[in-house]
């Protein structure tokens, strides 16, 4: 069932399009990922979703209804939080809750609840001006999750994050997407490999591939060579581009991955040129494209 639509949706800052008449449907219980590069409109398309800004034109439909309100709906993190840190985890808690329109007693129990789930149960009467990156982050999941939404909308939720942080938020994550639908953006691939269900790849405002990890790992997928030398080879590297059956060749260093046009004729002349050239090869593997692939090619393009 479709939860939320995203139509036809703009959003301008004067004369520029931040956000360019994008489409989407996000369907109940999916956890999907929002990817796109520096500027590409991530933050200001879960801003619009959120309520906090107003698209310039377009519509937002939730549960198939023009959206007024979605607050009550969603639960919202943002890609640079702020806290007061002298309060406490605890009463943070309680005072979103109590924002969030629940009593005290509410708040007070769906703290503690909370506060267990994200693992600061021990660090509940802390200051939050104590807690790490990570424990402030846990906390903002507690937060967005206070008034139990229906959408967990997340910025970019563990990119400033150091590994052993990132570990804690995405093992969260994958918890919390067993009970709640969610749409988070990020600029890692491997977050959204790791977690997703479906993918957005927005890039200049504007979604330019979107559908389950799966359906779109299979349509995009390409087998592809990756040949690795003991030095430098890129004459060769960069004369093999002009093969009938080489259709790109990507060089980095004394790598390259190179996309054949007919795998099995053309590993076989690049192993015998390679052979009769004596070059000093290290490596020589067929594989597939990868998502970070994908993404590289539709953000060049
Ligand atoms: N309030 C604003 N006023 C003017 N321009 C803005 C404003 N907010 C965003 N922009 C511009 O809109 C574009 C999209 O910004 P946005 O913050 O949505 O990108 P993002 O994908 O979240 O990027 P990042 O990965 O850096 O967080 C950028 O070019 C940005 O400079
Ligand atoms: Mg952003």
């Amino acid at each position: 069932m479709e939860l939320l639509k995203a139509s036809d949706l703009v959003k301008s800052f004067g004369s520029k399009n931040a956000v360019n008449g994008i489409n989407f449907d996000i369907e109940e219980g999916r956890c999907v990922a929002l990817l796109g590069p520096n500027g590409a409109g991530k933050t200001t398309t879960l801003k619009m979703l959120s309520g906090l800004l107003e698209p310039t034109s377009g519509s937002i439909d939730f549960k198939g209804e023009k959206a007024k309100d979605l607050r009550q709906f969603i639960g919202y993190l943002p890609q640079y939080p702020t806290f007061f840190n002298w309060m406490s985890g605890k009463e943070f808690l309680v005072f979103a809750g109590q924002l969030a329109k629940l009593n005290r007693k509410e708040a007070e129990k769906r703290s503690e609840e909370l506060l267990e789930r994200v693992g600061l149960t021990n660090a509940k009467k802390r200051k939050i001006g104590g807690y790490s990156g990570g424990m402030k982050q846990r906390l903002g999941l507690a937060q967005a999750l206070i008034h139990r939404p229906k959408l967990l909308i997340l910025d970019e939720p563990v990119s400033a994050l150091d590994p052993l942080g990132r570990r804690e938020v995405l093992d969260m994550m994958r918890e919390i997407k067993e009970e709640t639908t969610i749409l988070f953006s990020t600029h890692v691939l491997h977050d959204a490999e790791e977690i997703s269900d479906d993918i957005l790849i927005i890039n200049a405002g504007k979604i330019v591939i979107s559908g389950s990890l799966g359906n779109v790992m299979e349509e995009y997928r390409q087998p592809i060579l990756q040949i690795e030398f003991e030095s430098l080879a890129t004459d060769w590297l960069k004369s093999i581009a002009s093969y009938s059956f080489v259709s790109e060749v990507n060089i980095q260093g004394n790598k390259a991955s190179i996309v054949l046009k007919d795998m099995v004729y053309g590993k076989q002349a690049l192993l015998r040129d390679i052979a009769d050239r004596k070059l000093p090869i290290r490596k020589f593997e067929i594989s597939q494209t990868t998502l970070e692939d994908l993404f590289m090619k539709v953000v060049k393009a």
